[in-house]
C-alpha cells in the first residue's frame, strides 16, 4: 500500500521546474496544439497541404512514414543512424528505399518550427505524435532532445519485394523483434496507402474522383487511426495493396502479419485498446530510437501553470520596469471560475485556458519600480497558491529592452534604428548583443548575433545602464542575449525596433 502511494507521488512529480528554455519550448509544441502551428496540418486528417483533400493523400499519413524512414536506417548494434533527421536530405531522398515526394512534403513543413531549442528532429517526433493523436490513435510519450545529422545515414528502410527474411533481419538491426515489426507495420499502415506514382508496379492508375493521385489505401479508414488494418485483414476483406497486390512479390504486408500466424494481427483486430496501447508503445519506441550518445529528455507532460512571453521592458525616464505575459492553465478543474479576458483553447484532447496579462489591463504592471526589481511570480488559481511547491516562477530582471530604442521613418533610404538594452547595475555582462533566428549551412537552426557597445560614461548611480546599436532600419525581430559569468541567457520575447516609437527629432 505504502508503495503504491510513493509511486503515484513520484509520477506527479515528474513535471520540471519553469523556466527551462528547451523544455518550455518542446512543451509547448507537443501541448499548445492550437498555438503551434502544424496541429492544423492534420485537423481534418484528410488535409493535404500539397493537394486536394481528393488527392487519396494526407499529411497524416505522410508525416507517420517519414518519421519511420528516418528511424529506420538505425543499427543497434553500432548506434549509428535513427531519428536524426537525416531523411531531409536530398540524397536521402534520392534512394530507392526512400522513393515518393512524402518526405520532402513533411521535411518543408516540419523543420519550419525546428527552433534552437527543438531540433528538426524533434519536429519529425511531435509531428507522428500529433499526426496519430489527433486523427483517433493514442496519445505517445515525448521526450525531446534529437540531434540532427550533418549528412546523411547509410541506407537501411525495407522495401516490399524484400523477402521476410531481410525483413526480420531489418527490423532486428533497428531494435524491434519480430513480433514488433507485425505491431509497428500494422500501426503504421492503419493510415495512407500506396501511390501509383512511386509505386507503379503496385497500383495501377486509378481514374478515381475520391482519388486523384491514384492510391490504394491500407484499410477503409484510411484517415483514421484505428484496428481496421487489422479487422479487414482477418476478415479476409482487406484491399491492401501490400496484402493482396497482384505480385505476390510485393505484398510484404501479407508475409509479415502471416509471419506468426496471424496471432498478432488476431489480437488487433479482437482489440482496440490493445491495438490502440501497442501502438502507443512501439511509435513511442521508434521515434525515441536515436543514435548512440543523444541524450532524450523526459518524458515532457504539460505543466499545470505555465507562464510565457514575458517581456520586461526598461522605462529610464520614470526608472520602473513594464511587465507583460501569459499564463496558461491546464486542464483548469471543473468549477474554476476564469476571470474574463482569457482565452479558452485545445491542447489535443485537454483544454488549455490563457490569460494574458499586460500594462494596460493591469497598470500596476506598467510601473515596477526598477530599484526594487522582479525576481519571481507566483499565481492564485481559485484560492490556491501556485507557485512550484514554493519555488516561484523565476524572472529575470538582469537584461532587458529600453523602451528609449526607437526608429526613424521620414528619411527613406536613411531610416535607422536604435537598440538599448537595458542592463542591471552590478551584472556586468562581458557582452550584449541581439539575437536573431538563423539556418546553418545543412538547415539546423541556429542563432546569430549582433553585438551592441557598452555605454561610454556609465551613470555609477543608475539602476540599470544602457548598451545601444545604431543600425539601418530593419523588420527582424529579435532576442535579447547577454553573456554573464561565461553563461550565456536570453531575455524577452522577439521584438523588432518599429514595436518602439520613433526617435525624438
Ligand atoms: C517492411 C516494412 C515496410 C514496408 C515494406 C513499407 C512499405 C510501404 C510502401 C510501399 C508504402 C507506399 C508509399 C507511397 O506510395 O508513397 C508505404 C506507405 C506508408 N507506410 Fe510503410 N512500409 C513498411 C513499414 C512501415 C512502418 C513501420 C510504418 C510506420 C510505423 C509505415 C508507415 C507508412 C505510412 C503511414 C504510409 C502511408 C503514406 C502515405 O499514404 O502517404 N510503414 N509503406
Ligand atoms: C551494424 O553494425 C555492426 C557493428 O558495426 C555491423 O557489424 C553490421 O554490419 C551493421 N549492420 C548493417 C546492416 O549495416
Ligand atoms: C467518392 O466519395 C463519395 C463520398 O464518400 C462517394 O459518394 C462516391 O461514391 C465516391 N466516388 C467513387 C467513384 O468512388
Ligand atoms: C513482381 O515484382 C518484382 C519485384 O518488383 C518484379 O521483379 C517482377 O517482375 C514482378 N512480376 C510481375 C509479373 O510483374
Ligand atoms: C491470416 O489470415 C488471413 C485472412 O483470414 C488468411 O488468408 C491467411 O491465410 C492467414 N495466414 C496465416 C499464416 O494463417
Ligand atoms: C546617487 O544617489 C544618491 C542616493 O540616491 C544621491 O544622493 C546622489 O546625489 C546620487 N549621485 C549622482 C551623481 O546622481
Amino acid at each position: 500500500m505504502l508503495k503504491l502511494v510513493l509511486l503515484v507521488s513520484l509520477g506527479a512529480a515528474n513535471a520540471y521546474v519553469w523556466p527551462s528554455p528547451q523544455l518550455d519550448a518542446l512543451e509547448a509544441l507537443r501541448w499548445d496544439q492550437d498555438r503551434n502551428g502544424i496541429t492544423g496540418l492534420v485537423q481534418p486528417c484528410d488535409f493535404f497541404i500539397f493537394g486536394p483533400a481528393n488527392s487519396g493523400r494526407s499529411n497524416a499519413a505522410d508525416w507517420i512514414r517519414t518519421a519511420y524512414h528516418d528511424m529506420a536506417t538505425h543499427n543497434s548494434t553500432d548506434g549509428t543512424g535513427g531519428m536524426d533527421a537525416s531523411i531531409r536530405f536530398t540524397e536521402e531522398q534520392a534512394r530507392p528505399e526512400d522513393i515518393g515526394d512524402g518526405f520532402s512534403n513533411s521535411v518543408a513543413v516540419l523543420q519550419a518550427v525546428s527552433t534552437r531549442y527543438i531540433s528538426i528532429a524533434d519536429t519529425l517526433a511531435v509531428g507522428l505524435i500529433l499526426a496519430v493523436e489527433n486523427c483517433g490513435g493514442p496519445e505517445i510519450a515525448f521526450r525531446g532532445g534529437r540531434v540532427d545529422a550533418v549528412e546523411p545515414n547509410i541506407p537501411g528502410v525495407p522495401e516490399p519485394q524484400q523477402d521476410l527474411d531481410s525483413h526480420i533481419a531489418s527490423f532486428s538491426r533497428q531494435g524491434f523483434t519480430q513480433t514488433e515489426m507485425i505491431g509497428l507495420v500494422a500501426c503504421g499502415h492503419t493510415m495512407g496507402g500506396v501511390q501509383h506514382d512511386p509505386f507503379p508496379d503496385i497500383v495501377p492508375e486509378l481514374n478515381d474522383p475520391n482519388s486523384t493521385e491514384s492510391v490504394v489505401h491500407f484499410d477503409s479508414t484510411h484517415v483514421n487511426f484505428d484496428n481496421n488494418i487489422a479487422i479487414e485483414y482477418i476478415a479476409g476483406t482487406t484491399k491492401n495493396p501490400l496484402v493482396v497486390g497482384f505480385n505476390d512479390t510485393t505484398n510484404s504486408d501479407k508475409r509479415i502479419f502471416g509471419s506468426d500466424g496471424n496471432a498478432t494481427m488476431q489480437s488487433f483486430a479482437n482489440s482496440p485498446d490493445l491495438f490502440a496501447s501497442t501502438c502507443a508503445d512501439l511509435l513511442g519506441r521508434m521515434v525515441d530510437t536515436v543514435p548512440a550518445g543523444v541524450q532524450l529528455t523526459d518524458v515532457i507532460t504539460p505543466l499545470p501553470v505555465k507562464p510565457a512571453k514575458l517581456q520586461l521592458l526598461f522605462v529610464g525616464d520614470t526608472n520602473t520596469i513594464q511587465f507583460s505575459g501569459e499564463v496558461r492553465l491546464w486542464d483548469l478543474a471543473e468549477g474554476a471560475n476564469p476571470i474574463d479576458s482569457v482565452v479558452t483553447v485545445s491542447g489535443g484532447r485537454h483544454t488549455a485556458t490563457w490569460y494574458i496579462f499586460d500594462h494596460i489591463a493591469t497598470p500596476a504592471l506598467a510601473a515596477l519600480d526598477a530599484a526594487a526589481g522582479i525576481t519571481s511570480i507566483h499565481y492564485t488559481v481559485d484560492n490556491k497558491l501556485e507557485d512550484q511547491d514554493g519555488v516561484g516562477f523565476a524572472v529575470a530582471d538582469d537584461v532587458m529592452f529600453s523602451t528609449s530604442s526607437c526608429f526613424t521613418s521620414d528619411t527613406g533610404s536613411e531610416a535607422t534604428g536604435i537598440f538599448h538594452i537595458a542592463v542591471r547595475a552590478g551584472v556586468d555582462p562581458t557582452r550584449v548583443y541581439l539575437e536573431q533566428p538563423t539556418r546553418d549551412s545543412v538547415g539546423r537552426p541556429t542563432t546569430s548575433e549582433i553585438g551592441l557597445t557598452p555605454p561610454t560614461q556609465p551613470d555609477s548611480n543608475a539602476t540599470y545602464v544602457i548598451w545601444s546599436i545604431q543600425m539601418p532600419l530593419v523588420f527582424t525581430a529579435f532576442t535579447v542575449g547577454a553573456e554573464i559569468d561565461g553563461v550565456k541567457v536570453t531575455r524577452g520575447v522577439l521584438t523588432s525596433m518599429i514595436e518602439f516609437d520613433q526617435c525624438p527629432t
